[in-house]
């Protein structure tokens, strides 16, 4: 069987290390990304021992266009085709719409969809030539998005319209590209146990957050679908609450 590859950005922490595990796990060679080299660098050796044949680590900001660029292009040079593309890395920020500082909006959006638009626009020749190769499984998009993208949350309006935008991107992404076995799926959680969430264990305690594992099950039976089912968006909800906030 030839070599299944992805491409994992955060994967240094929290989500985007559950996902690189699982995928290595399953023998997935993996390019990974995130700012902070030595703990990548690190979680490489980990995913080759967990299994990925290779592991390409490939530091850098993703608010930064350029590293867009330099991150897919290392991926193209080492795998020449793409099986999965995981836009997971995300900034969280907190503040009312009222007085939101216009620097941190930027940012936001630089590194929450600028980068996920590059990473889509710069990939999608590689997941083409994945699912072309692999007709009955096709090649798969999952991005990141947040509950916050669906349903409002105070405070978190500049952050979830970024994630609104990534749902939107990946519907109109599934018009352009599913009829040719390219997929995508935005999930859309509550809170989630990870470093991101941190700042609010005063309100809502670590153990009432979704699980880590709980994302990584849903984006592994995502990777498992046939090229002939789309699915859009998946919302996860938070136990006890009413299922329409973070
Ligand atoms: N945790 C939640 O409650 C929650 C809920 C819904 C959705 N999400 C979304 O899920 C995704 C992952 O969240 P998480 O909770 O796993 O976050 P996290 O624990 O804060 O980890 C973020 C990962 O992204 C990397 N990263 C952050 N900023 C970056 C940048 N500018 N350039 C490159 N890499 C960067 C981090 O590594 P470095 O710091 O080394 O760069 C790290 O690997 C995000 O898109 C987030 O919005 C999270």
């Amino acid at each position: 069987m030839s070599e299944k590859s992805a491409l994992v950005t955060g994967a240094s922490r929290g989500i985007g290390l559950g996902i690189a595990n699982r995928l290595a796990a399953q023998g997935y060679s993996l390019t990974i990304s995130a700012r902070d080299e030595q703990r990548l660098t690190e979680v490489a050796d980990t995913l080759k021992a967990a299994g990925a044949p290779r592991v390409v680590a490939v530091a850098g900001d993703l608010a930064d266009p350029d590293a867009v660029g330099v991150l897919t292009e290392r991926h193209a040079a080492e795998f020449g085709a793409m099986d999965a593309l995981i836009v997971n890395a995300g900034v969280g920020t907190a503040g009312a719409i009222g007085d939101f500082p216009m620097r941190r909006f930027d940012k936001t959006l630089a590194v929450n969809l600028r980068a996920p638009v590059l990473l889509l626009q710069q990939c999608l020749p590689l997941l083409r030539v994945a699912a072309a190769a692999n007709l009955g499984r096709g090649a798969k998009v999952v991005a990141l998005s947040s509950i916050t993208g669906v349903y409002s949350e105070a405070q978190l309006g500049v952050y979830g319209a970024t994630k609104a935008a990534l749902i939107s991107l990946v519907s109109t992404f599934n018009t352009e590209e599913s009829g040719n076995g390219v997929t995508a799926t935005a999930i859309s959680p509550a809170y989630v146990d990870t470093d991101m969430s941190a700042w609010i264990h005063d309100k809502i305690p670590a153990e009432e957050m979704i699980e880590v594992g709980d994302i990584v099950e849903l984006v592994d039976s995502l990777l498992r679908l046939s090229s002939k089912a789309v699915v859009p968006n998946i919302v996860v909800t938070r136990a006890g609450t009413d299922g329409l906030r973070a």
